[in-house]
Order: structure tokens, then C-alpha cells, then sequence
């Protein structure tokens, strides 16, 4: 297995909530109420999957070890775009996080803004994928051996584990401070 191959597994369950965005979005444009289970659900699935889990190896272990590498400026310049739109993508989270929780106050007018938000976060993901599966991961494998490769597969192994553990114990520190 690539670590690349584990990346683009990822892919694809994000591309699954994606799908699921549709609706959700679909039925708001309708004029539905926000079914806020399902929000609280993308941005926990958005921030923890997407974000910390999967942008977290691809930042941490893939673009760490690209940048010890001699890359060419084409592959220099696509991943700075890529790290920027981890950003972007963030950035829209934040704001759909700031939208669904003024919506529970009483501000009936920020469903407007969840839509748009959740429709920032449908255009992005799969333009984003779209580079990084067509346009970057393949070639930049050409830059690593065998070993290189098995040990970041290993390291992305050992960062999955890692995560879990982290989650819920940041689910218990976070249940303290509230009491
Ligand atoms: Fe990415
Ligand atoms: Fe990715």
C-alpha cells in the first residue's frame, strides 16, 4: 500500500459526506428548517475526519517529508495552494460553526448562512480532492523508495491510532470545564 492509497481511501468517505451535504443543503433551499443533529454531525465528521485526521497526515508526514525532498516547482507550487486551502477550509468551518450557533440562539436569518457555508464546504472538498488525487499524490510518490514509502504508511498508521485517544480525552477535558 502507498500512503498516498490511504489518503485517497479517505477521499472517498469524505466524498460520502459530501453526498449527504447535498441533501441537507437541497432541503434548506427549500425553505426546511436545519436539521441541527446532522450539522453538529459535519462539523464534528469536517473538523476531526477531514480536518485533524486526514489533513493532519497529509501535513504532517506527506508535505513534511516532500519539503526535505528536492520537488519541482510545479509540485513546490501545488502544495502551497493545497496547504492554503487546508486553511481556506477551516476558515468555512468556522464560520458554519459561528452560523449553527447564532441559528440556536434565536437568529432565525443564519439559516442562510449554514447553507452557504455548507455549500462553501461542498465546493471545496471535491475540487480539493480532485488536485490532490489527479494532480499531485501519484507523481509525488516518484520522489520517495520503497523504504520511504512503507514508513510513511507506517507513521500514518501510527497517527490513526494516536488520534482516537486524543479525541476522546479532549471529550472528557471539555466535559469538565463546563461543570
Ligand atoms: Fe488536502
Ligand atoms: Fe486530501
Amino acid at each position: 500500500m502507498l500512503p498516498v492509497g490511504m489518503l485517497m481511501k479517505e477521499h472517498r468517505i469524505i466524498e460520502e459526506m459530501i453526498k449527504l451535504m447535498l441533501w441537507e443543503s437541497a432541503r434548506l433551499k427549500e425553505g426546511r428548517k436545519p436539521d441541527i443533529n446532522f450539522i453538529d454531525k459535519v462539523i464534528d465528521f469536517i473538523k476531526v475526519y477531514a480536518d485533524e485526521c486526514h489533513h493532519g497526515k497529509e501535513e504532517d508526514i506527506l508535505f513534511k517529508e516532500l519539503k526535505e525532498k528536492p520537488i519541482s516547482q510545479k509540485h513546490k507550487k501545488i502544495m502551497e495552494e493545497l496547504l492554503d486551502e487546508h486553511v481556506f477550509g477551516r476558515q468555512v468551518l468556522a464560520s458554519l460553526a459561528e452560523a449553527k450557533k447564532k441559528y440556536l440562539q434565536g437568529d432565525k436569518e443564519s439559516v442562510s448562512l449554514i447553507e452557504k457555508n455548507m455549500h462553501r464546504l461542498i465546493d471545496f472538498y471535491p475540487a480539493h480532492i480532485d488536485k490532490e488525487d489527479n494532480h499531485f499524490f501519484l507523481p509525488v510518490m516518484e520522489y520517495f523508495d520503497e523504504r520511504e514509502k512503507e514508513e510513511m504508511v507506517c507513521r500514518c498508521r501510527e497517527f490513526d491510532m494516536k488520534m482516537i485517544h486524543q479525541k476522546y480525552k479532549g471529550v472528557i477535558e471539555e466535559i469538565k470545564k463546563r461543570r
